[in-house]
C-alpha cells in the first residue's frame, strides 16, 4: 500500500532521513519507532506530501506522492484516503467538537450537508466512548484524555483507508495511554486500514503494532513482525526497547 524508496531528506546541513526503505502492506498496522529527533515525523510528512524528499521515491498504491501538484484535484483525492491524528491532539479551539469531527466532511470533495456531517461527528464520538452532549462542548472544556478521543474520532470520520498516528499517546497518563492504544488497535482492525503509527511509548507498539520498524542514524535499522521485537538480536533495537543508557545508541546530552 506505502512504499518508501531510498527517501533522503536534509534541512540545510542537517541529513535527516539518509536513504529510507520501508513497505506498509494494505490491511496491516506498521509502527515506527526511534529516538526523538531521527525524523519519524518528517518520514511521515512525506508520505502525505507535506515535505519533499531531497532524493528516492515515495508511492501509495503506485501512485507517485511527489508527482502530485499542491492544491491539484488529484492532490486533494489523495488526501481523501488518509486519516490522521496529530501529535497533541491538533483541534480547533474555536469550533466545537462537532465540527472538528466532521472537519473534512464540511469542506471540499467529501462535503455533505451539514446535519448529515453532525450525525456522521456524533455517531464517531460514540465509537470513541464520547456521549453526544460532548459533539456541542468545545476542545478547552475537555480532559487530555477526551481531546485525544476526539481527534481519534475526526481522523476516522471520513472513513479513510489510510491511517496515521503521530505520537497517540503523548501528554496521556498510563491509564488514558492504554485506552487510546486499544481503541486504535479495535478501530483500525474493524475498519481494515493500513495505519502508520510513530511513537516512543513500547506500550502503544506493543498494543498496537502488526508490524515494527525502528528508524537510526537516517535509516530503517530493523523491521520485523512485533513478536520478533524482542528477540531481534540487534543491539539498537533491544537497546531502544529496554530504554538502557547503556549500548550502541548514543543519549544526546
Ligand atoms: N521543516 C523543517 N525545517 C527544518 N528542520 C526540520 C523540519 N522538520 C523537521 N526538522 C528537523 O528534522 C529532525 C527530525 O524531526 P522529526 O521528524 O520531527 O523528529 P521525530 O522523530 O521526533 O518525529 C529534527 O532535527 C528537526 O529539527
Ligand atoms: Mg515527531
Amino acid at each position: 500500500m506505502i512504499e518508501l524508496k531510498g527517501v533522503h531528506k536534509a534541512f540545510g546541513s542537517k541529513e535527516v532521513l539518509r536513504g529510507v526503505d520501508l513497505v506498509i502492506p494494505k490491511g496491516e498496522s506498521m509502527v515506527i519507532i526511534g529516538g526523538s529527533g531521527t525524523g519519524k515525523s518528517v518520514c511521515l510528512k512525506s508520505v502525505l506530501g507535506l515535505v519533499t524528499p531531497d532524493k528516492g521515491e515515495i508511492t501509495v498504491e503506485g501512485q507517485d506522492v511527489t508527482r502530485l501538484r499542491q492544491g491539484s484535484r488529484e492532490r486533494d483525492a489523495f488526501l481523501a484516503r488518509f486519516g490522521m491524528l496529530f501529535q497533541g491532539g491538533a483541534l480547533f479551539d474555536s469550533l466545537h467538537v462537532w465540527e472538528n469531527v466532521a472537519f473534512r466532511l464540511l469542506r471540499g470533495s467529501l462535503k455533505r450537508p451539514k446535519q448529515e456531517a453532525r450525525e456522521i461527528a456524533i455517531e464517531k464520538l460514540r465509537r470513541v466512548g464520547l456521549t453526544p452532549d460532548v459533539a456541542d462542548q468545545f476542545p478547552a472544556e475537555l480532559s487530555g484524555g477526551m481531546q485525544k478521543r476526539v481527534g481519534l474520532a475526526r481522523a476516522i470520520a471520513a472513513e479513510p483507508e489510510i491511517i496515521f498516528f503521530d505520537e497517540p499517546t503523548t501528554g496521556l497518563d498510563p491509564i488514558m495511554s492504554g485506552v487510546i492504544n486499544d481503541l486504535i488497535r479495535e478501530i483500525v482492525v474493524e475498519m481494515g486500514a493500513t495505519a502508520m503509527t510513530i511513537t516512543h511509548d513500547m506500550t502503544s507498539v506493543r498494543a498496537i503494532a502488526d508490524k515494527v520498524a525502528m528508524l537510526h542514524a537516517g535509516k530503517i535499522r530493523w523491521t520485523g513482525p512485533v513478536a520478533e521485537m524482542d528477540t531481534s538480536g540487534d543491539p539498537y533495537l533491544t537497546q531502544f526497547i529496554t530504554g538502557s543508557a547503556e549500548g550502541p545508541i548514543e543519549a544526546v546530552r
